[in-house]
């Protein structure tokens, strides 16, 4: 009965919309066949108006010309970058953060924490992790736009942040039941077993917990979702267990193969750490397992987090994997891919050929392979404003990267995107999601 009465207003709603759109349209159309004098007013060029800090005082950009962007408006990506640079995004301090969240309910208001989930979303509870270092700014707004009372959120904050860092997240955690801190916090080094044991912290502690979550997805906190909580939760169940990790083997693993063939040794100078590859090789993986190269990001169905965990190889390769560079690259991907590793039987393991299977975890625009509109960064596309007509058409849960001082209306019309994509539930294609062939029967 209910269902047949929110099924009557979605009809309505729907209509109304079209009307609306057909009133808008007709208007346009008539406004421009009865006025005679508009081809004799000399046009002026709209790349030359105000600044975007006079159009726009509260430094809010308006969904039209949001739409323009996704639409990948040439004109409309133009002038945005013109008066990029004078445009100041809004910036909370740490210390801000500590005071916005001395009063919960504004702070979950106002930063338009989302507290509704439908029937089907409850019962899919899923667990995100977020690594950080800095930027709370920038780590909140992925919190606050992937948030929903139901599932879980680990968020692990490196020991090296400045301490104004753990303050701020610590007062934005104490606002919702369902936001932690990880419960062992890891000085991350880049490339280093680190920042592979901070995960694992988080897997553990999130596994602790009551929510009954049924996959998890680690993300950075330059991501952004592609994916509404709904749209994600369609595809999970879709995936049925299935883990969704990357695999690369043949040349591109053989490439950085010395970044497992031998010991790697952590040298500390002040406060700068550098990893050094040795010259002593090292012993073949236990348990007869053979490396997968692959992302550190991923989607893991819950019985794989507990393998990880409790599973004698998984828990042997991770010890080995202690003196190498970036075992995060090759942790998951290695104990995911049963082609090659048939004897673990592994939990939504994958039986396939890796590197012809889709990922669809994170998308990344890389260096050399795809277009960028925005600026590099370590070969990897810093999404700019030109960026974000390629990403509607994606079909990844995340992107990596926006920064938030990087062309901020960028960020800011993804974040307007995602919201209406939610806030209206718009119907959501999953023919192609149907189709994967790593989908558990
Ligand atoms: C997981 O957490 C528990 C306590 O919550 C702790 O006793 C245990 O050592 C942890 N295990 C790992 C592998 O970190
Ligand atoms: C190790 O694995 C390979 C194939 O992956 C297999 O041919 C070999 O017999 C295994 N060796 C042991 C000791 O299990």
């Amino acid at each position: 009965m209910k269902s047949l009465v929110r099924l009557k207003t979605y009809y309505i709603a729907s209509a109304v919309v079209l009307l609306v759109y057909f009133l808008l349209r007709t208007a346009m159309i008539t406004n421009i066949t009865t006025d005679p004098d508009e081809q004799l007013v000399p046009r002026v060029d709209e790349d030359d108006a105000g600044s975007l800090e006079e159009e726009y005082p509260q430094g809010k950009i308006p969904s039209e010309s949001c739409r323009k962007l996704f639409e990948g408006d040439q004109k409309e990506i133009r002038r945005m970058k013109k008066h990029m640079s004078q445009f100041t995004p809004k910036v909370i301090t740490d210390q801000e953060f500590v005071m916005l969240t001395k009063d919960c309910e504004i702070f979950q208001k106002e930063h338009r924490y989302s507290m509704t989930v439908n029937e089907e979303e409850k019962n899919f509870p899923i667990a995100f992790s977020i690594l950080l270092y800095k930027d709370v700014v920038q780590a909140e707004r992925l919190l606050r736009t992937i948030y929903r009372p139901h599932n879980v959120y680990c968020l692990h904050v490196d020991a090296k942040s400045q301490p104004s860092v753990l303050r701020a997240v610590e007062g934005i955690a104490r606002c919702f039941h369902n936001v932690f801190i990880a419960t062992r916090l890891e000085e991350v080094i880049y490339a280093g077993y680190s920042r592979l044991q901070a995960e694992i912290n988080c897997m553990n502690d999130t596994l602790h917990r009551k929510e009954e979550w049924k996959y998890y997805i680690n993300l950075a906190s330059q991501a952004f979702p592609l994916r509404t909580n709904r749209e994600m939760v369609q595809i999970l169940k879709l995936y049925n267990g299935a883990n969704d990790i990357e695999g690369i083997t043949g040349a591109r693993l053989q490439s950085v193969s010395q970044r497992f063939n031998f010991h790697w040794k952590l040298t500390r100078n002040g406060a700068i750490y550098k990893l050094e590859r040795s010259k002593i090789k090292k012993n073949p993986p236990p348990y007869n397992i053979t490396i997968v190269r692959g992302s550190a990001y991923g989607i893991f169905s819950r019985n794989f987090v507990e393998f990880i965990l409790h599973n004698p190889a998984a828990r042997a390769l991770l010890s080995w994997s202690r003196d190498t560079y970036s075992p995060d690259e090759f942790y998951w991907a290695t104990l995911h891919h049963l082609m090659y590793n048939p004897h673990l039987k592994t939990p939504g393991g994958y039986a396939g050929v890796p590197d012809k299977k889709a990922w669809l975890a994170v998308y990344a625009a890389w260096g050399g392979v795809d277009p960028c509109a925005g600026r590099w960064m370590r070969a990897v596309c810093v999404m700019g404003v030109g960026d974000l007509h390629r990403l509607i058409e994606r079909k990844e849960f995340f992107v990596n990267k926006f920064l938030y001082d990087f062309e901020p209306p960028a960020l800011d019309c993804a974040e307007e995107w995602i919201r209406a994509k939610a806030t209206f539930a718009f119907p959501f294609d999953l023919n192609y999601y149907r189709a994967l062939p790593f989908l558990k029967k």
